[in-house]
């Protein structure tokens, strides 16, 4: 959930760290820091507060030095202050440490510690990392490579570190456990970061550190051992990513420009893969596997937040199209409850990030249980991306902005591609996968049609913007729609929000409803239309006001409803794609009218590394 960034080189560290840290900080925003060594000194800069304090402070004092390490935080313990921000340097003051993660027995290390002398300064569990390194270090007489490797084996938990020391000018370590770090290499410099976009700028060739791995690196030339000192040889990576895909371009907010980009992130996510004249689907990640897929008596697809959502659709999709069960389950409660897996199972994950911890953990179970694992994952090189046995990149570039949008509409369009797949030669025709298929390709533009009404919705905004609660409400593949829009309204608005199956708004959630609550309902012209205007009608009925999405071209809906927005119609399991956008808009600009940081809502974390 932190951001760390690490440098040694030619160039003064101090503008390449914050830099960094700027493009880190969608990562964790509650406290920001660095350290550099200048000569045989260790500066430290460190404040509560956003990366934008940190760089006006280092800006009106620079920090000379070629080494470094630096820090934005999202607190896991203690309060977002100076004393708990990173770096945390040892009681000497030689060496300083970044860190990401959870250290699980840091009571006991810290009661150990203390007891041997040590005192802390803050109420971190990096802090007794630090310490612990240096009460290795000198009771073993280790040098500080050796020392990190030696704690690391008493530490139960997960990390990404970056440590930089005064008494070794030429030296940055860096150590990896559940966190996520890789190794950016140029020519006689080299980066640690825990997002490619702290690197992108300064190169392409990056090592992706594994769990249990840690990498040495010198001015000269870096190795990678495993935490037990072993040496590993490990392949460098070429990042795919362009600059101008982690720049905001014009847009206010990294979110409206990932809400805009939508049309071409779809193409860009669909491109060789639907190939709506043969009649096919090509996803060349699963190639390989493709035959086990295809004999699945069962899928399930595992995720978090968003995700969870696209999975949902997914089940539908998946069920409908491939007629083959599906069950969709909170990545965080697939693990902890022990479940039963079969031999031809497929289990799924579907992860933006690539690295989000309880995800991660549904993988490593499903891999220990024996059956195939498959992720689909926007990030190239993300752990959950290597970890899976096979997978779907969606292709889309970036997603900065906290509040997942183009992920979501790119998972579903993963999901169709796969239910399309699926049921290639066994339980749809070619002649029908074809015109799915072509009904997938026109999806861009009708999603284009959609967001040339973010005026119109922002008018609307500015009605709602004062709400303390909304409902959203849909059916069958709108269902997820309808949870996916509340989560997005809550995230950035800090409204509440619920969503619901239309049809269980008669179950209690109608108590809710009076005039002062308004009601999101997505109303297709699908079969349950119908049923959603009696549920509408119910809700007008008590007062609520209404605000209908819909592809109903007649006018119906303008007597009951305050406001309808109008949407291109297409195939019914594709309406996702497109009843999505108005909500994702909705709440964009509510959120900015409530003068909320819409990028970087309060609390969160673009990816939710810890368990
Ligand atoms: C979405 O707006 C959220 N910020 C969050 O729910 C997110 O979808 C979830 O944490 C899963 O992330 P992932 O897709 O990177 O695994």
């Amino acid at each position: 959930m932190c951001g760390i960034v690490g440098y040694i080189g030619h160039q003064q560290a101090d503008d390449l760290l914050l830099t960094g840290l700027k493009r880190l900080e969608y990562r964790g925003y509650d406290s920001a820091g660095l350290a550099i060594v200048d000569g045989d000194e260790l500066v430290v800069r460190k404040q509560s507060g956003k990366v934008s304090a940190l760089v006006d402070s280092v800006t009106n004092v620079r920090v000379r030095g070629t080494l470094g390490v630096g820090h934005t935080r999202w607190a896991t313990h203690g309060f977002p202050n100076d004393q708990n921000a990173h770096p945390h340097t040892s009681a000497d003051g030689s060496f300083a440490l970044v860190h990401n993660g959870i250290i699980e027995n840091y009571a006991t290390l810290r009661k150990q510690l203390q007891e041997k002398g040590y005192t802390f300064a803050s109420e971190t569990d990096t802090e007794v990392l630090v310490h612990l390194i240096d009460d290795v270090r000198k009771a073993m007489n280790l040098d500080l490579p050796e020392a990190l490797s030696h704690a690391l084996s008493r530490v139960v938990g997960t990390y990404g570190i970056a440590i930089v020391s005064a008494e070794d000018p030429d030296l940055l370590l860096a150590a990896r456990n559940g966190s996520p770090l890789l190794l950016g290499i140029n020519e006689n410099e080299y980066f640690i970061a825990s997002d490619a976009s702290a690197l992108i700028e300064h190169t392409r060739q990056v090592v992706y550190l594994n769990d249990g791995e840690m990498a040495v690196v010198r001015r000269g030339g870096y190795e990678v051992r495993t935490i037990g000192n072993e040496p590993l040889q490990k392949e460098v990576h070429q990042l795919e990513w362009e600059m101008e895909q982690i720049e905001k371009q014009g847009f206010e907010h990294f979110m409206l420009k990932e809400i805009m980009e939508q049309p071409k992130a779809l193409e860009d996510c669909m491109r060789g893969r639907v190939r709506a004249s043969e009649g096919r689907v090509v996803l060349g990640g699963l190639l390989d596997v493709m035959d086990q897929l295809q004999r699945a008596d069962r899928i399930i697809i595992a995720a978090c937040g968003t995700s969870w959502h696209s999975a949902l659709v997914g089940e539908y999709l998946i069920e409908e199209f491939a007629r083959v069960p599906v069950e969709v389950e909170y990545a965080s409660e697939f693990r902890y409850r022990n479940p039963i897996l079969r031999e031809n199972d497929v289990v799924i994950v579907i992860s933006q990030s690539g690295e989000t911890a309880d995800t991660l953990a549904a993988v490593r179970e499903a891999k220990q249980q024996g059956v195939l694992t498959l992720g689909i994952c926007n990030v190239v090189g993300s752990t959950i991306a290597r970890e899976t046995d096979a997978g779907v990149y969606l292709h889309i570039g970036p997603e900065i902005g906290v509040a997942s949008t183009k992920a979501f509409t790119a998972q579903v369009l993963v999901l169709a591609m796969l239910a399309m797949r699926l049921a290639e030669g066994r339980t749809l025709s070619q002649a029908e996968i074809a015109h799915n298929l072509h009904a997938i390709s026109a999806i861009p533009e009708k999603v284009q049609a959609v967001l040339d009404q973010s005026e119109t919705i922002k008018q609307m905004a500015k009605v709602y913007r004062y709400a303390s609660n909304f409902l959203y409400l849909g059916r069958g593949y709108n269902f997820p729609v309808a949870l996916e829009g509340a989560l997005k309204l809550k995230e950035i608005s800090y409204i509440h929000a619920e969503g619901y199956p239309a049809a269980e708004m008669k179950h209690g959630p109608i108590a809710l409803i009076d005039r002062f609550m308004p009601v999101v309902f997505t109303a297709l012209k699908d079969r349950t239309y119908d049923k959603i205007i009696s549920n509408i009608e119910e809700v007008v009925a008590r007062e609520g006001s209404v605000i209908a999405v819909t592809d109903e071209p007649n006018g119906e809906l303008d007597r009951l409803c305050e406001y309808v927005i109008r949407i291109p119609r297409t195939e019914e399991f594709l309406s996702p794609l497109l009843t999505s956008i108005p909500l994702q808009l909705l709440s964009y600009h509510i959120a900015v009218m409530r003068g909320c940081n819409v990028d970087q809502p309060r609390n969160l974390a673009k990816s939710v590394t810890v368990e």
